[in-house]
C-alpha cells in the first residue's frame, strides 16, 4: 500500500468509527499519537517568558534524568515563541529563540521530538503573529524546522471565524500539515467548544482539550479532572480526550494532590505534558511523573479511557481496563480527612477473588475475597491494579 492509500484507508476507518462517510484531510497519516503523548511543555511553568535556553533546558532534562526512558518524547514550545513574518510572509521567531531549526535539531538529537505552538486567528492567546491567512505558510515553514507536534490554540479566532466554522478552520491546518508530508502531532486546544470530542479525530486531530486551562491549585485540578467522566467513549489510539497538561511539581499543590492529579489523568488516557521546570526538579517530583507502573496505566496498549464506577459525597472509584485484562482502579478522597474506601469487586467487574497490586508502592498487597479497602488521604488517592 501506498502511504497516501494507507493514510486514505486510517482516515476511512476513523470515519466510520465516528459514524461519518465523507473523506477529510487528516495529519493522522502516520501511527501517531497510537498512545496519550507524552513529554513537556513550556506554558505552566515558564508563560510567556521562555526562551531557548529553558526548552533546551528541558530536553537536557527528559535525556538524563529517566523521563525519556519513562516515555517523555515531546519537547513542546507554548506561546511567545513567535516574531513577526518576512516579506514572502513566513513567520519569524522573535528574539528569544534564535534559530528554530537549530532548536529542532538540538532536541533531535537527545532522540526527542519538537512541537510548536499558533493559533488559526490573527493573534495567539498572548497577542503574537496567529496562523490567519498563513496555514499553508506555517505548515511548510514547521516542517522545515523540523516540527513534529502542533498545539493549535483557538483564541483570537472567536473575532474572524463563527462557532460552527471552527472544524473546516482546524480541518485546513490538518490538510496543510498532511501536505508538508511531515507527520506532525496535531493538538486541537478550544477549550472543549462546539463538543469538539465529536469530531477533533475526523477533522485530523489527534488530541483535543477538553476543558479551559488548569492552574496549579487543588481545586481547579480536582474540578477539570473529575469532571471527564462520560468523555471516555471519544477517547483511542490516535485520538485523545486532553484536560490539559500536568500541573506536578509546580508547587502550589501538596504531594497527595499530585498524585492524585497524576493518577487521574493516567486513569484518564490523557496526554501526560509535565508542565514544571525540568531542570530543578524535585527527586518526589521526579518519581510521580515516572513511576513505571502508573505510566504504564497512562500509556496502556488498549487505549480505554476510565471512567467513574462509584461515588459518595466526596468519594470516587474509577477504573481502567488494562490490555492484559487487569482493571487499574484508583480509590480517591476528594474530601478534607483520611477516610477508608472500599472497592466492591463485584462494582468492577473482577472476579470474587483478587489479587490487588499497589501501583505508586509498586508492591503486591495479596488476595482479597469480595472487596479491598484501602485509607486514603485528605486529598489522596490509593491506586491499584486488580487481576
Ligand atoms: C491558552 C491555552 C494555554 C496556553 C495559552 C498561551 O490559554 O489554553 O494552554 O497555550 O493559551 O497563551
Amino acid at each position: 500500500m501506498s502511504n497516501r492509500s494507507r493514510w486514505l484507508a486510517r482516515a476511512m476507518a476513523v470515519l466510520s468509527v465516528m459514524g461519518m462517510g465523507t473523506a477529510v484531510g487528516s495529519s493522522q497519516d502516520s501511527n501517531l499519537a497510537q498512545t496519550p503523548p507524552m513529554g513537556w511543555n513550556s506554558w505552566n511553568h515558564f508563560g510567556c517568558k521562555v526562551t531557548d535556553a529553558d526548552v533546551r533546558g528541558a530536553a537536557d532534562a527528559i535525556a538524563t534524568n529517566g523521563m525519556k526512558q519513562a516515555g517523555y518524547i515531546y519537547v513542546n514550545v507554548d506561546d511567545c515563541w513567535q516574531g513577526k513574518r518576512d516579506e514572502h510572509g513566513m513567520i519569524q521567531p522573535n528574539e528569544k529563540f534564535p534559530d528554530m531549526k537549530a532548536l529542532g535539531d538540538y532536541i533531535h538529537s537527545k532522540g526527542l521530538k519538537f512541537g510548536i505552538y499558533s493559533s488559526p486567528g490573527p493573534e495567539t492567546c498572548a497577542k503574537h503573529e496567529g496562523s490567519y491567512g498563513h496555514e499553508e505558510d506555517d505548515a511548510r515553514q514547521y516542517a522545515a524546522w523540523g516540527v513534529d507536534y502542533l498545539k493549535y490554540d483557538w483564541c483570537s479566532a472567536s473575532r474572524v471565524y463563527k462557532p460552527e466554522e471552527m472544524r473546516a478552520v482546524y480541518r485546513k491546518m490538518a490538510e496543510a500539515l498532511h501536505r508538508t508530508g511531515r507527520p506532525m502531532v496535531l493538538s486541537l486546544c478550544q477549550y472543549g467548544l462546539e463538543s469538539v470530542w465529536m469530531w477533533g479525530a475526523a477533522i485530523g486531530g489527534n488530541l483535543w482539550r477538553t476543558t479551559e486551562d488548569i492552574s496549579d491549585h487543588w481545586d481547579r485540578m480536582s474540578d477539570i479532572g473529575f469532571e471527564q467522566n462520560g468523555l471516555e467513549k471519544y477517547a483511542g489510539p490516535g485520538h485523545w480526550n486532553d484536560p490539559d497538561m500536568l500541573e506536578v511539581g509546580n508547587g502550589h499543590m501538596n504531594h497527595d494532590e499530585y498524585l492524585t492529579h497524576m493518577s487521574l489523568w493516567c486513569l484518564l488516557a490523557a496526554p501526560l505534558l509535565a508542565g514544571n521546570d525540568l531542570s530543578k526538579m524535585t527527586p518526589e517530583t521526579l518519581a510521580i511523573l515516572t513511576n513505571p507502573e502508573v505510566v504504564a496505566v497512562d500509556q496502556d496498549s488498549r487505549g480505554i479511557q476510565g471512567h467513574r464506577v462509584w461515588e459518595e459525597g466526596p468519594y470516587e472509584i474509577w477504573t481502567k481496563p488494562l490490555a492484559d485484562g487487569s482493571t487499574a482502579v484508583g480509590l480517591f478522597n476528594r474530601g478534607e480527612d483520611a477516610e477508608d474506601i472500599k472497592l466492591d469487586f463485584s462494582a468492577v467487574g473482577v472476579p470474587a477473588s483478587a489479587s490487588v497490586r499497589d501501583l505508586w508502592g509498586q508492591k503486591d498487597l495479596g488476595n482479597f475475597t469480595g472487596s479491598f479497602t484501602a485509607k486514603v488521604p485528605r486529598h489522596g488517592v490509593v491506586l491499584v491494579k486488580v487481576k
